[in-house]
């Protein structure tokens, strides 16, 4: 009978211990977005090429918020966004995987379009994780950040039905190259990853079942 007691204790202490450091990080707010940059669009399409080599530097929470807000932020009083989404149905969901920027813990986290701030998803350094799960790029792991679109096509498909499927990847596209035109704007270097393990990349990064990652951009400062 004791022991039973005994080993129900155990089993509390080492509940609370796991809970403990499951305890998601403080999340700093992010510095509201830029919206009148010096660079001319022409500038920005004429610089933008693929970057695989990166600076062991960090990223600053302006780039991230920039970089977010670039890809999926709302920029109408109306709730309209920076990409657009047929029906304006919007079916992305955008994801940073952080590995180095400054006052933020790595992890992963979702953009809130809603109220440009980022929601805590899971703790701990990913990207080695991601770029197993991209087929062994071992350049991502470098990059400080890694942007992940998702999308959840019921959203788009329950009124366009399957025709739906093809405008969700429109809308990744557009997404994803404002994400690179915007990093060209601070002096980031990105590459557009479509080569991945859907199925890894989704356990990895805590993504919902309706949820389907569709492109990887990595970011960071071009070495
Ligand atoms: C849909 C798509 C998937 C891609 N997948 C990868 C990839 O998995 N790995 C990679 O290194 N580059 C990838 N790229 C980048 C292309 O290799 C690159 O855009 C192309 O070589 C043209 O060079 P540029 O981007 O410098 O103009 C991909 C690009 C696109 C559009």
């Amino acid at each position: 009978m004791i022991n039973k007691h005994r080993l129900l204790l155990s089993v509390f202490a080492v509940v609370l211990a796991v809970r403990s450091h499951a305890v998601p990080p403080t999340i700093p707010t992010l510095p509201a977005p830029v919206r009148d940059g010096r660079l001319t669009v022409e500038t920005a399409l004429s610089a933008r090429r693929s970057v695989r080599e990166f600076r062991h530097e960090a990223l600053t929470l302006t780039h991230i918020s920039q970089l977010l807000w670039a890809t999926q932020g709302i920029s109408g009083a109306e709730g309209g966004r920076t990409a657009p989404s047929a029906g304006a149905l919007y079916p992305l969901e955008v994801y940073a995987v952080i590995g180095r920027v400054e006052n933020l813990a790595p992890g992963v986290y979702r953009y809130r379009p809603q109220d440009h701030a980022l929601e805590y998803v899971a703790g701990g350094d990913r990207r080695a994780g991601v770029a197993a799960a991209a087929l062994g790029q071992g350049w991502i792991q470098e990059a400080p950040l890694v942007v992940v679109i998702a999308a959840v096509y019921s959203r788009t498909t329950r009124k366009y039905g399957q025709r739906g499927h093809r405008y969700v990847h429109m809308e990744a596209g557009g997404a994803g190259e404002n994400l690179c035109l915007q990093a060209v704007a601070l002096q980031l270097g990105t590459t557009v990853v479509g080569a991945f393990d859907d199925a890894a990349l989704q356990k990895l990064l805590h993504l919902p079942q309706d949820e389907q990652p569709l492109v990887l951009i990595p970011v960071g400062k071009p070495r």
